[in-house]
């Protein structure tokens, strides 16, 4: 298993580019399933998370072909049973659930399960599943769903923190070729859910509302193949602002979309970073003195549960107090305790973090337990005086292409390192 060692206290500086964006195109990948063609998906990041999903869509017969960082799919023939052993490897595969029952009427996959950010449910996609016409059973596991006809349906998606986005990702892909119109309302308005509608639009899907609450889809005969470019990773290009505004560094983010970062952009200048815009780049730098902000995560177009992790850490080193109260996932705070072994003084009380920040912070081994959880420690580590280990990267390289290798080129010590 691989870590990464940080000798911190280097400020970054340079250009990064922007990748494709993860939780775009995982549902991306899966909406090939939609269509016996085959479809061309480019700006794919290369990430394990992706490498994942490859692996499903080839389990269930569909030709998968990895080009640099385009996918070839065509799943002409398929089967409706999804792989536990595969599934269970990341929560984002119960994505296939839609296209299957929209194509075969059927799906068989394994329940997800839990993970280290909370229980991650998925009633709301079984509850829009059963609003078209789909029978679900559950046994042994695994979810059966099944459908004589898939029809259209008024369905609303909220749930207990608003709106799911692969739940919205999921229904929408199913109703794409269901009889009749399907209206979603309290839809997920995610940059990741529009880029999803525009691919199955190229498809041939007829798909009104996307980025509101209400998306409309009526329901057509079949679907083609087509061709996408994924959008750049609001999350990817948020870290590295943070990391560049962490160091006392100056760093321009290329092929950002800064039309996404909104809530992001805005809470980084409240908190003293200065962020210039100049079409699909912005540069990050400081602005004087860091001031504390306080942050709740909410659905998009709020502040991204997302990024919460990568800005505590601002936060624990910008004198004064700040809250980060986490509304989305309710055990979203497992960095806390590893950045108190840097130094950081943050106290949990329910779903808030209080943060009082300003102390300075020193590098230790520390251990990596969810993919943004990880973004966070690297950034610590790299503002750190002295050595940091972050053990158990794999999260990292889940969701960051070649974060180690973006860094250096940035300045970053920063080695991979056997883990031992
Ligand atoms: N929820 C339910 N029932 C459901 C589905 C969701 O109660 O059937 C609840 C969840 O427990 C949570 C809230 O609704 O409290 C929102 O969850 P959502 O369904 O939106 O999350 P998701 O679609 O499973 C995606 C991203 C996550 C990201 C969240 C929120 C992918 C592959 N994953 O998950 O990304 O945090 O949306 O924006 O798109 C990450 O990239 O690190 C990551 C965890």
């Amino acid at each position: 298993m691989d870590s990464l060692l940080i000798k911190g206290g280097v400020p970054l500086h340079g250009e990064v580019t922007i990748s494709g964006a993860k939780n775009a195109v995982l549902p991306i990948m899966a909406a090939t399933l939609l269509t016996a063609e085959e479809c061309v998906i480019r700006n794919v990041p290369n990430l394990s998370d992706v490498k994942f999903m490859g692996q499903i869509l080839a389990s269930l017969g569909a030709e998968v072909r990895q080009e640099g960082n385009s996918y070839r799919v065509r799943a002409a023939k398929i089967k409706g049973v999804g792989d536990y052993d595969l599934i269970r490897k990341m929560r984002g595969s119960i994505c296939i659930m839609g296209p299957l029952l929209g194509r075969l009427k059927k799906a068989t996959v394994s329940l997800p399960g839990g993970c280290i950010i909370g229980a991650r449910p998925i009633n709301l996609h079984l509850k829009g599943f059963e609003a078209l016409g789909t029978k679900i059973t559950v046994e042994a596991g695994y979810v059966h769903a099944h459908a004589k006809r898939l029809v259209g349906a008024d369905l609303f998606l909220g749930g207990r923190a608003g709106s799911t986005v692969l739940g919205t990702a999921n229904v929408m892909m199913a109703a794409t070729l269901a009889e009749g119109v399907t209206i979603i309302e309290s839809a997920a308005c995610e940059p990741e859910v529009v880029d999803l509608a525009n691919f199955l639009t190229a498809m041939g899907a007829k798909i009104t509302g996307v980025g509101s609450p209400t998306i409309t889809i009526t329901g057509v005969k079949e679907l083609h193949g087509a061709e996408h470019d994924v959008i750049p990773d609001r999350i990817e290009a948020a870290t590295f602002a943070i990391a560049a505004a962490a160091t006392d560094g100056e760093v321009t983010l290329l092929g950002a979309r800064p039309d996404h970062m909104h809530a992001i952009l805005d809470k980084m200048r409240g908190a003293g970073v200065k962020v210039e815009r100049k079409g699909t780049s912005l540069t990050v730098r400081r602005n004087g003195k860091l001031k504390p902000v306080d942050i709740t995560t909410l659905p998009y177009s709020g502040f991204p549960t997302d990024v919460q992790a990568q800005m505590m850490v601002l936060m624990a080193m910008t004198p004064g107090i700040s809250i980060i109260t986490e509304r989305i996932f309710e055990s979203r705070f497992m960095h806390v305790s590893e950045l108190a072994r840097l130094g950081a003084d943050i106290e949990i009380e329910g779903p808030s973090a209080i943060v009082k920040g300003g102390k300075p912070l020193s590098g230790a081994p520390v251990m990596a337990s969810d993919l943004r959880a990880s973004a966070a420690l690297v950034i610590a580590g790299m503002a750190a005086k002295g050595t940091t280990q972050v053990n158990r990267v794999y999260h990292l390289d889940r969701g960051y292409e070649n974060i180690d290798v973006k860094l250096r080129k940035l300045g970053a010590r920063i080695e991979r390192v056997e883990e031992s």
